[in-house]
């Protein structure tokens, strides 16, 4: 199969991601899909007895879900061979047979139209190259009746504005040199997975809620619903549910949609302004953690460059690592974002890099 440069790049770093993951931390990458389902008031034996579609596997673990809870048969698409061997090694794990996965990229699926009863496809269209393609396939092959689940990142708020920060900063390093460096400092599988997709994808795109449901109406999902519960560090429970929208720009997109009628309107299109998806204007608090993000960022450089030029990148990571472990450790309380605390957590960065 022939990949783009930029898919090849895009396959390389979730197939070597993909691939560290243990039974410990497999389970645990499971464990919010089943919170996300219980919490939004989705049975998800929805599954049951349904031909489901996983568009973009990545380990397979929305294929295992969707098995786990009944599911007849699975077939999965992914552009890395690297992910189909590591999802069959879920799926022999965990004693499915029904489950198939191939390399192949969703933007022109060889399936008929209207085939699947639910189509999965978790994350994966803002990294692909041309994601209003790849909706109006897995569309496409969706039954009329049947039910999407779609997860897109939502535009705007302070995890991104980090994520782009060091999105900049690392985009002439090498995602291996990273992989090695953060495997050497024992990091969890988990977070590994995480720092490597957000730092390294070639694309990561957001759309807001209004763009992306009016591209959803015109592929025949009549009045789709951004979902709102989940765990606490998803960014559509911070805002919908917590009230801080101003921290967390538009909130993860996340869709359980049913496809109501035939429509198949390819002629609305998902944004893509400066290839970062939607326009999205930021709150002033979101733009005054991004200045100080800046800071950071250039005094991890000032420092590296003066007493360890050698190990700049190293000192890059480390430093990138732990603001980024902390804004999501933060997330992840259950209460509403401390503003208070993480402005206190990197004042103190910024004061311990000062040096003179
Ligand atoms: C962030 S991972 C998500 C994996 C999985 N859906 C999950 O939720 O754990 C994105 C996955 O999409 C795949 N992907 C990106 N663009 C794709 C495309 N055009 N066709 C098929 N797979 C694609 C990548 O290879 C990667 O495995």
């Amino acid at each position: 199969m022939t990949l783009s440069p930029v898919e090849q790049l895009t396959s390389r770093v979730y197939g070597d991601s993909f691939k560290l993951y243990d039974i410990e931390e497999f389970e645990k990458f499971l464990e919010p899909l089943k919170v996300r389902y219980q919490q939004n008031n989705i049975d998800p034996q929805v599954f049951k007895g349904k031909r489901c579609l996983d568009a973009g596997f990545g380990s397979g673990r929305g294929s295992i879900f969707m098995a786990q809870n009944g599911a007849s048969e699975v077939v999965g698409i992914d552009l890395s061979e690297k992910n189909v061997q590591t999802a069959q090694r879920w799926a022999s794990h965990y004693g499915y047979s029904n489950m198939k996965f191939y390399q192949g990229n969703l933007q022109a699926l060889a399936f008929e139209d209207e085939s699947f009863d639910i189509v999965w496809c978790n994350g994966v269209l803002h990294h692909s190259d041309d994601p209003n393609t790849g909706l109006d396939e897995i569309s496409r092959v969706l039954k009329v009746g049947g039910y999407m689940w779609l997860y897109l990142y939502g535009s705007g708020g302070v995890y991104w504005n980090l994520v782009d920060v060091i999105r900049r900063e690392l985009k002439h390093t090498d995602s291996m040199h990273c992989l090695a460096l953060l495997l050497a400092w024992q990091v969890p599988y988990g977070r590994v997975a995480e720092y490597i997709d957000d730092w390294y994808v070639p694309h990561c795109r957001r759309y807001t809620i209004a763009d992306l449901n009016e591209k959803l109406v015109g592929l025949g999902f009549d009045d789709p619903q951004c979902l709102t519960g989940g765990t606490p560090y998803d960014t559509s429970y911070k805002v919908h549910v917590q009230g801080q929208g101003d921290l967390f720009g538009e909130g993860d997109l996340r869709y359980f949609a049913q496809r109501t009628n035939n429509r198949l309107d390819r002629s609305i299109q998902l944004p893509d302004i400066n290839e970062i998806g939607s326009a999205y204007q930021e709150s002033a608090i979101t733009l005054e953690f991004v200045e100080k993000f800046n800071v950071i960022s250039q005094l991890i450089t000032r420092f590296a460059s003066t007493y360890i030029p050698e190990h700049l990148f190293s000192a890059q990571v480390g430093g990138f690592r732990s603001m980024q472990m902390v804004l999501r450790d933060m997330m992840s309380e259950p209460n509403p974002f401390d503003v208070n605390r993480f402005n206190q957590h990197l004042d103190k960065i910024i004061t311990d890099l000062s040096l003179d």
